[in-house]
């Protein structure tokens, strides 16, 4: 399922022509600054593999920096490439907001800038070329779709406790829209408890001790944004006397490989795929800017769904 088929949006901009941006005389290395928002799941380490050994293989010249889950590092990183005239920006934004000054001076150093896995909330649109990423949104749809269809015959009434990714990020967003959506208008599905994990085992776990304290026995379903924030929940549910998976349903995003583990423990019941090996197409998409090809505006990744049914068979096939 890892098979990475992207979807083009129709819209398409030449984003050198726009940005009047000079490709690298020949032979010159090209030089990508990438801003990574730090180190704080078992996915973003895999993203950060993925990129490194992407630009390595591609030959590109990486500047890495690691922005410690704080977006004015991330705006300084930015202010830093823009400084050495790096030949392309490329970075995942922590928040989605507060970015068009330093994207206002991106593009005045006319450097283009490429968003990787979270998007941006700005007005202006030609201050980014490309956002390559998964659909957040449907992601979360895909968590509650699971959920509905294994609790078909149970009338309910469900509890669910929410750990909810960063404080307003993308993914922490898009997430909650999604999954929302799809039990609005079923009500037998009660989100009771809803709070930030951080998309943090450590804080995963933290915040689901403080659920069951307040809710004990009456929570039916776990919903964590990400697989770490779920494994730090099972330590505090299995502490607590609880079984995860069996007397708490655990639904999670990002099917890393310690969420596989924990199906296969049986767990976790469901982890919807989001991939983090976005380098081999970020690298590409760099050498093509640079030789002024046109690229899309949107790029989605590819992604599946893998119930704890299914995970000792894919398990071998994981790539992160
Ligand atoms: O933006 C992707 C999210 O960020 C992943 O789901 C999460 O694990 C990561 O930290």
């Amino acid at each position: 399922m890892t098979n990475r088929r992207s979807v083009f949006s129709v819209v398409t901009i030449s984003a050198l022509a726009l940005l009047g941006s000079p490709a690298p005389a020949d032979n010159k290395k090209i030089t990508l600054g990438f801003s990574q928002i730090g180190a704080e799941s078992e996915w973003r380490t895999a993203n950060t593999k993925s990129i490194k050994d992407a630009a390595g293989e591609a030959g590109i010249n990486l500047k890495f920096s690691d922005a410690q889950q704080k977006q004015e590092n991330q705006i300084k990183a930015i202010r830093s490439f823009i400084a050495q005239k790096v030949d392309v920006i490329a970075f995942s934004p922590v928040v989605e907001t507060g970015w068009e000054p330093v994207l206002r001076e991106a593009k005045a150093a006319k450097i283009p800038v490429i968003l990787t896995d979270r998007s941006v909330n700005v007005k202006d649109d030609s201050l980014w070329v490309t956002f390559m990423g998964s659909d957040f949104v449907e992601e979360g749809r895909r968590a509650a779709n699971w959920l509905v269809e294994k609790t078909k015959d149970n009338a309910g009434p469900i509890n669910i406790v929410e750990l909810q990714g960063t404080v307003g990020s993308a993914p922490a967003i898009d997430r909650k829209k999604g999954f929302e959506e799809v039990i609005k208008d079923k009500a037998k599905f009660k989100i009771i408890r809803s709070q930030t994990g951080d998309f943090t085992r450590a804080k995963g776990k933290e915040v689901m001790e403080a659920f069951l304290k307040a809710e004990g026995k009456k929570i039916n379903v776990l919903f964590a944004h990400n697989d770490d924030m779920a494994i730090g929940a099972i330590q505090a549910i299995e502490e607590a006397g609880i079984k995860p998976g069996k007397d708490i349903l655990i639904v999670s995003i990002d099917a890393v490989k310690g969420a596989f583990q924990a199906m296969m423990a049986g767990k976790l019941n469901v982890s919807v795929e989001c991939s983090p090996l976005l380098g081999p197409q970020l690298m590409s998409a760099v050498k093509d800017l640079m030789a002024g090809k046109t690229l899309p505006k949107r790029i989605v990744t590819n992604e599946g769904v893998f119930p704890a049914e299914t995970a000792a068979k894919e398990f071998p096939n994981r790539k992160y």
